[in-house]
Parts: C-alpha cells; sequence; structure tokens
C-alpha cells in the first residue's frame, strides 16, 4: 500500500522535460518525430537518420576532433565555424599572406590548401550493442572482470565492422554510463583543403568581448574541400585526389527565418552532465568554477596589461589570451546560471524523492553513496585543478618539459623551440609565475603542497624572489641556448631549475593526486551506472536522452528572442546594422574591414541578416553544426550559446537556453561582397 502511495506521488512529481531540452541519438529518430513535426518540421524519419537510403546524417561530419561541419555541394563542399578551422588558416598565414587577418579565397580549385593532420568523419551507422558487449558477463563479477570483458567484446565488434577498410573507423561508446553500449561507424577523410575564410575581423567579428554573448554579430565561418580518391574513398593528400562526391548535401534556404520558426541542429556535441547529483553542481557551481574563474582572470590582466603596450605582444598572445577567455567566461555565465536556477537545492529535492522511492530497492543508500565518495575525491580534485590552472599555465615550464620530451629527434626539438619563443614574452611569464604560485600558496591547504615547494619558499622566502632567480638561471629563457641542445643533454635539461619544479610537481600529482582521484572517479562513475539506471525507473515516462560524447545528436527548437534580465528583451536576429553600429577602428575587436564599410555605405544592406538566436540545446563541439529549418534546408551554422544559458550543460532552462548561430545569408553576402568567390554559388543547390 505504502509503495503504490509513494509512486503515485513519484508520478505527480515527475518533471516533464523541459521544451527543446535534449540532445538525441540520431537513431532514435522514430521516437522523436512525431514530437519534431508537430513543431513543424516536414520530412520523414529516414529522411534525417538511415541506414538504407542517403539522407541528412550523411552530409554532417566531425570536423577535426572537436567541431562539426556540413556537406554544401557534390562535390564535397564543406561549411564549418571560423574558429573551427582557425588552427588551418593560422598555419597558412605567414607575414607576406596574413590569411588570418585578410582572409582567404581559393579563386579555383587548384589554389585550394591542403591541411596535414586535418580530417572529418561521416557517420555510416550506429548500432546498440549492449548485449553483444555484456556478453559473457554475469552478476557477481567483479568491475575489473567486467571491464575486461567489455575491452574484448569491443575490440571484436570494432574489427568486424571496419574489416572492410576504406577509412572506416570504429568505437564502442558507453552511454548512460554504461547502461547502454553503441557503436559507431565512421569514414574518416584525410585529405580536407581550405576553400575561403574571410578576415578575422569579420570572422571573429566582437572577438573575445561579444565571446558568450547576445546581441553578436561574428561572420564564424570557414569553407573547405573534402577529396578522395578516383574511386570516391578516402585517401591521403595526393595531387591525384579529386573532389568527394558525398551521399547527401544540404540544399541552402534563402528564405530567411523569423521568430517561431522550427530549427533543427544536427551535430556532435561534447559532453554534459545533466543527471549528476547536487554535490557535482555544487563543486562545479560554487567552488571549482569561482575558483578558476579567479585565476584566469589575474592571467588574462596580466597578458592584457602587456597586449596593450604593444601590437607584437598583441599578435603573440591573441590566441593564447583568447583560449584562456572563452573556458572563463563560460564558466561565469555556468555559475549564475546554476545559482539563479537554484539547481543544488532543486537535485537536492529531487534526491530526497529519490532516496524515499529507493527505500528497500537495490538503489538504497546510493545517493549517500555519492555523497561520501564526493566528500572524500573533493579536495583532490580541487588541488588537481588548481595544479593545471597556476602551475601548468607557466609557459617556461611547458617548454621545458615539452623539450625533454623531443630531444631524441632535433627536427622536432628545433620546430617546437622556434614556434614557443615565436609567441614568447618573457615579462608575461614572470608576471604569471608570481601571481599564480602565490595563489597556490595561499589558496591550497598546507598539506596539498608538494613538499618540494614548501622548501623552495621557504629558502627564498618570498615566490617574488625565487621567480627572479629561476628566470636568471633557468637556460629555457634563451632560444639559442635551447637550439643547441643535443640529444646527449639530457642530464643538463633535467638539472635546470624550470624543469625540476615542473617534474617535482608532476611528480606530487602523479603519486599523490592522481591515484585517489583515480580511484574514487572510478567508484563514482560505477555509482552514476546505479543512479542512472535508478533514475529512469524512478521516473519511467519521464524521456531521457544520453549525456552529450561526441557523437552525432539531433537537438530541435525553434528561433525565439529571451529576456536577459528586467526590463530587457532580445529580438532573435542580428543585421548588418548593428555591425556598423559596433564598427570602431580604435577597438581591435570592432574594428571592420573598410570594404565592408564601402559596401554598407553604398546601402540597401541594412536589414541583411547576420545572426540568429533559438532554443536548440548544444554544448561545445556543435560549432559548426548545420542548423536546418522545417523542410530539412540548410539555414544557419550553430557557433556559440548566449551567456546566460551556458549552464545547460548541467542544467537546461528553456527561458534562457539559446544557441547563436550565423545566418547562412551572411555566408553568401560574404562570399560575394568580400571575397569576391561567386563562383562558388554555381555547385551550391538553393531552395526558398
Ligand atoms: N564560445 C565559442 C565556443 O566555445 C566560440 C569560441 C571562439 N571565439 C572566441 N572569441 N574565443 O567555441
Ligand atoms: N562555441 C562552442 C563550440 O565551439 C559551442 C558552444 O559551447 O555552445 O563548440
Amino acid at each position: 500500500m505504502k509503495k503504490i502511495f509513494i509512486a503515485l506521488i513519484a508520478l505527480m512529481l515527475v518533471s516533464p522535460l523541459k521544451a527543446d531540452e535534449g540532445m538525441w541519438l540520431p537513431v532514435l529518430i522514430k521516437e522523436r518525430i512525431n514530437d519534431m513535426r508537430a513543431k513543424g518540421f516536414k520530412l520523414k524519419a529516414e529522411d534525417v537518420y538511415s541506414v538504407n537510403k542517403a539522407c541528412l546524417k550523411d552530409a554532417v561530419v566531425l570536423f577535426g576532433s572537436g567541431c562539426t561541419g556540413e556537406l554544401v555541394s557534390n562535390d564535397g563542399l564543406l561549411f564549418t565555424n571560423h574558429h573551427c578551422g582557425y588552427s588551418q588558416i593560422q598555419r597558412h598565414s605567414s607575414v607576406e599572406h596574413d590569411y588570418l587577418k585578410d582572409g582567404f579565397w581559393a579563386m579555383s580549385r587548384d589554389q585550394e590548401l591542403p591541411n596535414k593532420g586535418l580530417t572529418v568523419s561521416f557517420l555510416e551507422y550506429m548500432q546498440d550493442v549492449t548485449d553483444d558487449v555484456l556478453k559473457g558477463y554475469s552478476e557477481g563479477m567483479t568491475e575489473k572482470q567486467r571491464d575486461s570483458v567489455i575491452r574484448v567484446n569491443s575490440h571484436a565488434l570494432v574489427a568486424e565492422a571496419v574489416k572492410e577498410g576504406k577509412g572506416l573507423r570504429a568505437n564502442v561508446e558507453a552511454l548512460y554510463y554504461g547502461n547502454q553500449y553503441f557503436l559507431f561507424v565512421f569514414r574518416t577523410f584525410r585529405d580536407v583543403r581550405l576553400v575561403g575564410a574571410p578576415p578575422s575581423s569579420i570572422g571573429k567579428f566582437g572577438g573575445d568581448t561579444d565571446n558568450w554573448m547576445w546581441p553578436r554579430h561574428t561572420g564564424d565561418f570557414s569553407i573547405f574541400r573534402i577529396y578522395a580518391d578516383k574511386d570516391n574513398n578516402p585517401a591521403d593528400y595526393s595531387e591525384d585526389n579529386v573532389p568527394y562526391h558525398p551521399k547527401k548535401f544540404f540544399k541552402i534556404s534563402t528564405k530567411g527565418v523569423k521568430e517561431g520558426d522550427f530549427t533543427f541542429v544536427y551535430g556532435c556535441p561534447g559532453s554534459t552532465k545533466e543527471y549528476v547529483t547536487s554535490d557535482e553542481v555544487e563543486y562545479t557551481g560554487s567552488v571549482s568554477d569561482p575558483r578558476k574563474i579567479a585565476l584566469r582572470t589575474q592571467r588574462l590582466d596580466i597578458m592584457k596589461k602587456y597586449m596593450g603596450q604593444s601590437q607584437a605582444v598583441r599578435i603573440q598572445y591573441s590566441s593564447k589570451a583568447a583560449s584562456v577567455s572563452n573556458a572563463w567566461k563560460k564558466w561565469q555565465g555556468e555559475e549564475k546560471g546554476i545559482r539563479r536556477m537554484k539547481t543544488v537545492a532543486q537535485k537536492k529535492a529531487y534526491q530526497e524523492r529519490f532516496k524515499e522511492w529507493a527505500r528497500g530497492t537495490r538503489y538504497e543508500g546510493l545517493v549517500e553513496r555519492l555523497e561520501s565518495l564526493y566528500a572524500r575525491r573533493n579536495p583532490y580534485y580541487l588541488a588537481y585543478e588548481y595544479y593545471n590552472e597556476t602551475v601548468r599555465s607557466i609557459e617556461l615550464l611547458q617548454i621545458a618539459s615539452g623539450v625533454l620530451g623531443v630531444l631524441k629527434n632535433k627536427a622536432a626539438k628545433d620546430a617546437a623551440v622556434e614556434a614557443f619563443f615565436k609567441d614568447y614574452y618573457q615579462p608575461i611569464d614572470e608576471e604569471i609565475f608570481t601571481a599564480m604560485l602565490k595563489a597556490f600558496d595561499s589558496q591550497m591547504p598546507d598539506e596539498f603542497k608538494p613538499e618540494y615547494f614548501k622548501e623552495k619558499l621557504k629558502a627564498y622566502g618570498s615566490v617574488e624572489k625565487w621567480q627572479k632567480d629561476l628566470y636568471s638561471k633557468s637556460m629555457f629563457t634563451d632560444k639559442q641556448k635551447v637550439l643547441s641542445l643535443t640529444k646527449d643533454d639530457t642530464e643538463l635539461v633535467k638539472k635546470d631549475p624550470a624543469y625540476e619544479l615542473y617534474e617535482a610537481f608532476y611528480n606530487w600529482y602523479f603519486n599523490t593526486l592522481r591515484p585517489v582521484i583515480n580511484d574514487v572517479n572510478g567508484q563514482i562513475r560505477l555509482a552514476y551506472r546505479d543512479y542512472m539506471k535508478g533514475q529512469m525507473e524512478f521516473e519511467p515516462q519521464k524521456q531521457f536522452y544520453p549525456d552529450a560524447n561526441l557523437t552525432l545528436r539531433i537537438a530541435y527548437g525553434n528561433i525565439k528572442g529571451y529576456s536577459p534580465s528586467d526590463g530587457v528583451y532580445y529580438k532573435p536576429v542580428s543585421t548588418l546594422k548593428g555591425i556598423i553600429e559596433k564598427d570602431n577602428p580604435d577597438i581591435f575587436d570592432y574594428n571592420i574591414p573598410q570594404a565592408l564599410r564601402d559596401i554598407y555605405a553604398e546601402g540597401g544592406h541594412e536589414d541583411q541578416p547576420v545572426c540568429f538566436i533559438a532554443t536548440n540545446h548544444t554544448t561545445g563541439g556543435n560549432s559548426g553544426s548545420p542548423v536546418i529549418n522545417a523542410d530539412g534546408n540548410l539555414i544557419g551554422i550553430n557557433f556559440d550559446r548566449v551567456w546566460e544559458g551556458t549552464m545547460s550543460d548541467i542544467v537546461y532552462d528553456p527561458s534562457v537556453c539559446r544557441n547563436i548561430s550565423l545566418d547562412i545569408r551572411y555566408l553568401l553576402f560574404n562570399i560575394e561582397h568580400i571575397g569576391h568567390a561567386s563562383y562558388l554559388f554555381d555547385e551550391m543547390v538553393f531552395a526558398d
């Protein structure tokens, strides 16, 4: 009787998925298609995902190792973000040809630029292989035995899946913390060439100032082309390769978008943690995020001070500052969002209900167990995060350890040294050394400081004195000395004070922190396997989606503005007019190319759409993803989220979680007016 009563209560308390939340597996499209169609989508399930016929999934790729891209022509033409192609564009740039600054446009196919190491992967198919993966496993086996069963079975599945060769690769991924296993089979292409990129003043317009923000006016795109051998199979770069003919490519919609329109993002979200307990959220929102934000604020202030004094330093540190700043800004939004949503309290209340329900079941005690695991892990994990954010951010230690790693290979060593010193400005590194070690000293409890650190500090009396001495004695401040090192100089490097410091901290991490973290994390993962399963049983009618893990997902929603704060409402579409309003030659992030000013001055382009926001649930890795309309045509390229909604990796709030996309018509505008490369339109197919 009591059980039934509790079950009824649980039923009543079940939270339905909030509108538009969710990153769904394409293979399960049949479970979503009715909802998608109810929201305006006009295609059928097999148009989205099918293994029997060409469908939209065949026009989507994993670009490099952490972005998404989409095919837009029968000749392998591909769109992704500018920030996804950034390192390729940078690698082709030199003082004479600064493609980052000026943009790059191949005017014919023979001008397209090859990119060593860059790959794109098409998903051939995905398949639930839970039973095969667990074959031979029985209750009562240890976790170690279970892992080895999984390893052996996965290996066999992968070998079978790729036996045809031809660029196939496969992996087995755990979903729902190992309650389910899926096989993903990809075809990977290795000859991917750069076709076009706007100048950074368009592709990165707004820079870190506008990053994670709306209203946004960034032309965040770059264009590549996939090449294949003459049989249309993947091949290493060769002059004989020909453009790849995909099974499917997107038609480009020129119809335009408006509030309320259906939007569908098809891409590869990297990582989320939607089903964790209040302890994990509290650690993230109240400990980890604020501490890391404070440390990065110090580092960014130091970089910015010197970048403001010299153009040369600004160029050296712009990419470094951008990457430090990206997570720094995201964490601020995330921390605020978690607080505003009262996620810790919400999760606590949920856990109480879960505990009540779990009484007498195999899930009893699980929440408490997670609680005690977190209590044990957190101090170690925080020390690890401090190690990462402080000591490991010192560039001199990075080059010292990097050089030792490649000492035996002179060419590799010299290349690493050249690359390092090209972008090294010692005064920044010295100040960061002092600031970060002081922070480590004052903010870490004594039992979480390496002995070496304590001894050195005692001997020197202050971090400042230590810093002065180390930078005057280390050979790693002197490029010529590092270049002259030979393969026999291992001992010399190991005696260097920069290397010594690096090594002391590394050993401390390796011997003191890592074993505990790995052990407890293993237990936490295990507990989550049960907790996840328990949550699914606790809320049987809730539709769960697996946390993101860089596998292909579907997120759908609609174009929609939002209110970031009291009295303010943001419209969902931005235009060229807004770029001109922000334009300011004195502010680096807002200094647009003269060509753009001239075009605007001609008149008639005020309403040129630039970006739009929608309610699709996305995360890092979704950058470059196609944004598709109700007819299945391409309307945009996803590239960011709004700041107020960045806690969506943990908790989704339909009122403020918005993804930001480039309006595809702004890409077309750039091809025509900035790149003067309209010949590219000939291979695209337009729909209205
Ligand atoms: N916030 C976006 C993402 O996480 C864009 C990052 C690149 N842009 C920048 N200004 N740092 O990838
Ligand atoms: N900017 C992110 C990316 O590069 C997308 C996001 O976090 O929303 O994938």
